[in-house]
Formats: structure tokens, C-alpha cells, sequence
């Protein structure tokens, strides 16, 4: 496999630099990709087979911040090898990670692992939730973490996978999650995502519209209803979700979606559910707020734009 390029895989060559700096133009400057992930009963076992791996290192690539949930790794060694692949294959790291202890009320456990680009971010501070009431069968493993823009320097993320058993419940109680972290680190900037289950058999639409995360004001779901999180052609279900609070947080979202890892990679759908019947959901952030950017980076970035069909090809710009 060859070096992957994080912003999506531009590799330019002389001429088509003016194309790029056009895109860069209209994308504003590059952004913070913060992506969940329920990657499945992730293994040892199933780490180490290749096509596995392989489509992992290039999901995770794409994230400046990811939150793996499934993670089912007794021995501890899954995250360590996949960690140990990405920083090879791909040159944009490097990546660290933080794995929560394993959780859940049965002998069955999971872990939420985040995997982030260290030299954009760092882990501040994370805790897991102190559920007295056991209200969670994988309590919320928070965390908060620095971000390279002015704008908003810090940010909190509140993981959760439901038990498909009890998501109305868990997701109500993840508004109490959302009120700890919030005081915890005094920041109304926070980032609530993963498998929540949210749709389909496990949650109807009016259940859904009466969540506490929904009729309180403030929380903008990213990823909306009817978006497809199943990899599945026979299932349509937003299991999936990002949602954001705190004005700066929202000010800087620049896209949501979810990730179409097999009609990206090429992947049919077999192959495709070996990695995992979920896609990845992904939000992308703006280093600044909407207002700035547009009209200054153009003012900065045309001249050299009109100089560059000047140029030699490789004095141009490199992406
Ligand atoms: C899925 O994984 C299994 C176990 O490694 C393998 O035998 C099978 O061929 C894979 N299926 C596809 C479609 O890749």
C-alpha cells in the first residue's frame, strides 16, 4: 500500500496546482476531522487479517480524531498492532491512542479507543462516566482534547454505544453525561457521537423527537435522520450520529456525513461486512469561523494564484 495523503488524496503535479489552490479556495482553509466508528467485535484475530487491516489504516487515516467502539480486545494487543500499521503505512501521523478499560455488565466487554493525530491534538483529560445508577451497559469514557484553531482551542467528546436493549433510556441519560463532562472541564463545547442506535427497530421517530437531546435547545445532530449508517443494502437505518453543542463548536462545522467505505475502496459488500456492517460517521471542522475566512484567504492566495501558470512546475506550491 502506498503513503496515503490525510486530506483525501490529492497528489498533485505541476500544472494542476491552480486547480488545487482553486479547491482550497472554496474548501476555506484544511479542516479537523473528527470521525466514530463501531468497527464490529474488533479482534486480535481480526486486526491481523490483512484486507481487515488494510481497510482500517485507510478508514482511520481519514480522522484526526477517532472513536472506535467495539472494541472487544481482552488481551489488549488489537489496538497496539493496528496503531503500529497506520504509523507505517501512512505518513500523516503520527497517531497515538487511549483505550477505556473494558466495559459492560456481562462477561461480554467493550472498550471506546480513541485514535488521533498527535501532532494536531492531544488528550487533555479523560474520565469514565461514574454511572451510580447503572444506567449504561458501556458508560461514556469522555475525554477532552486540544484543537490547532484560535477559535476553539479545546473540545469535549462524550463516546456511546447503546445496548440496542435500552436506548431510549441510555440516550436520555447521556444528557446527565453531557451536564458532567460540561461542569467537569467548564467548556460548553462538546461533541456527543457514536452507535447510538438511534433508528430502525431499536428507537421510533416519536421516541426519537422526544429525547432530552432533542427538545432541549442547543444540540445540533450532525448527522441527520435519514441518513444510511448500515453498510447493508437491505437495511437504511441512522444508527450512527455526530451532535454538537456550544456555539463556537457549531460555528465551525463545515460537513457531516457518513463514510461509504465500500464504494470508496471498491469493496463489495461481503468484503465490506468483514470490516463492519456500520459505516464510519464523520464531521469536518473549520480552524476559523465562517465569517473570516472566505474573502481574506481569497485577498491573500489570488495574486499568487495568477502568477502561478508562470511558474516552472516545480517551483508551484506542494499540497
Ligand atoms: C471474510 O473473512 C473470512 C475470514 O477471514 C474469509 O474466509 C472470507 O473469504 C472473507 N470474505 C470476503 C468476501 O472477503
Amino acid at each position: 500500500m502506498g503513503n496515503l495523503d490525510s486530506s483525501g488524496g490529492f497528489q498533485q503535479s505541476g500544472h494542476s496546482h491552480a486547480l488545487l489552490l482553486l479547491l482550497l479556495l472554496a474548501s476555506g482553509a484544511e479542516a479537523f476531522r473528527i470521525c466514530a466508528f463501531n468497527a464490529q467485535r474488533l479482534t486480535l484475530p481480526k486486526v491481523a487479517r490483512e484486507p481487515v487491516m488494510d481497510t482500517l489504516v485507510l478508514i482511520l487515516a481519514r480522522c484526526d480524531i477517532m472513536v472506535l467502539q467495539e472494541v472487544v480486545d481482552p488481551t489488549g494487543s488489537a489496538i497496539p498492532l493496528l496503531l503500529r500499521e497506520l504509523n507505517r503505512l501512512d505518513d500523516s501521523g503520527p497517531y497515538s491512542s487511549l483505550s477505556s478499560p473494558l466495559l459492560g455488565r456481562s462477561t461480554y466487554k467493550e472498550k471506546y479507543v480513541y485514535i488521533y493525530r498527535s501532532h494536531k491534538t492531544q488528550v487533555l483529560d479523560s474520565y469514565v462516566y461514574d454511572d451510580k445508577d447503572d444506567l449504561f451497559a458501556r458508560e461514556p469514557f469522555v475525554g477532552q482534547f486540544s484543537l490547532p484553531s484560535k477559535v476553539l482551542p479545546s473540545l469535549v467528546l462524550v463516546p456511546l454505544h447503546t445496548t440496542p436493549k435500552a436506548v431510549e433510556m441510555e440516550l436520555n441519560a447521556l444528557y446527565d453525561v453531557f451536564l458532567d463532562a460540561s461542569q467537569h472541564w467548564q467548556s460548553k463545547d462538546v461533541i456527543l457521537l457514536g452507535d447510538f442506535n438511534a433508528d430502525c427497530g431499536s428507537l421510533t421517530q416519536k421516541r426519537l423527537d422526544s429525547l432530552v437531546l432533542r427538545t432541549q435547545a442547543g444540540f445540533q445532530w450532525a448527522i441527520a435522520d435519514g441518513v444510511d449508517t448500515t453498510v447493508r443494502a437491505s437495511t437504511h437505518c441512522t444508527y450512527d450520529r455526530i451532535v454538537l453543542h456550544g456555539e463556537r463548536c457549531q460555528g465551525l462545522l463545515r460537513s457531516a456525513a457518513a463514510f461509504h467505505f465500500p464504494r470508496s475502496f471498491g469493496l463489495t459488500e461481503e468484503e465490506a461486512l468483514n470490516i463492519s456492517d456500520h459505516y464510519p460517521v464523520e464531521v469536518e471542522l473549520n480552524r476559523a469561523g465562517h465569517r473570516l475566512p472566505c474573502l481574506s484567504l481569497a485577498t491573500v492566495l489570488l495574486p499568487s494564484l495568477l502568477l502561478l501558470p508562470l511558474l516552472p512546475p516545480q517551483l508551484g506550491l506542494v499540497a
